[in-house]
C-alpha cells in the first residue's frame, strides 16, 4: 500500500495500562479495545494503520525518525512525554509529515504541569478530552492531511 495511505499511531508511556489505570480519568477501555476501534475506523476510511506502544522515549523517537519513508501521517499520544520531551518535539519537526496530537483526557482541565505540551508546536493540531474518540477524530484528521 502507498505510504500516503498509511498512518502510524503511537501510544506513549503507561498507555499499556489503560483499562485499569485511573479509569475515572482515562476510561475503562483497554489499549487493545482502543486499538480495535482505531482499526475499524481505518477500514472505514480505506487506510492502513500501524499501531505501536512504548514506555521508552528512545524507541518512540526511532519510530518517528523512521516514519517518513513508510507513513503519510502520525497520530501520537505521547503520554507524560508530552510535557517533558524536547527530543520528541524535535523528532516530529524533523519528520516533516503531518502529525496529530491526541489525549484521552482534557489536559487543560487537570494539573498545571499538564497544561503545557512541548509537542504542540510540532503537530498540525491537538485533540484532547474525548476519550477513545480523541484517537478516532485524530485519525480522520490525519487522513485529511495526507
Ligand atoms: C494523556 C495525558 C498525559 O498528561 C498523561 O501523562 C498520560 C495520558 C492522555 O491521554 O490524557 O499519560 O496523554
Amino acid at each position: 500500500m502507498a505510504k500516503n495511505k498509511k498512518v502510524l499511531v503511537l501510544h506513549g508511556p503507561n498507555l499499556n495500562l489503560l483499562g485499569k489505570r485511573q479509569p475515572e480519568i482515562y476510561g475503562r477501555l483497554t489499549l487493545d479495545q482502543i486499538n480495535r476501534k482505531i482499526q475499524a475506523v481505518a477500514k472505514e476510511l480505506g487506510v492502513k494503520v500501524e499501531i505501536r506502544q512504548s514506555n521508552h522515549e528512545g524507541e518512540l523517537l526511532t519510530w518517528i525518525q523512521e516514519s517518513p519513508t513508510q507513513f503519510g501521517a502520525i497520530v501520537i499520544n505521547a503520554g507524560a512525554y508530552t510535557h517533558s520531551s524536547v527530543a520528541l518535539r524535535d523528532a516530529l519537526v524533523d519528520a516533516r509529515i503531518p502529525a496529530i496530537e491526541v489525549h484521552l483526557s482534557n489536559i487543560y482541565k487537570r494539573e498545571e504541569f499538564r497544561k503545557r505540551s512541548l509537542i504542540s508546536e510540532a503537530v498540525v493540531g491537538q485533540i484532547s478530552g474525548f476519550g477513545v474518540h480523541s484517537y478516532l477524530l485524530a485519525l480522520r484528521a490525519a487522513v485529511e492531511y495526507i
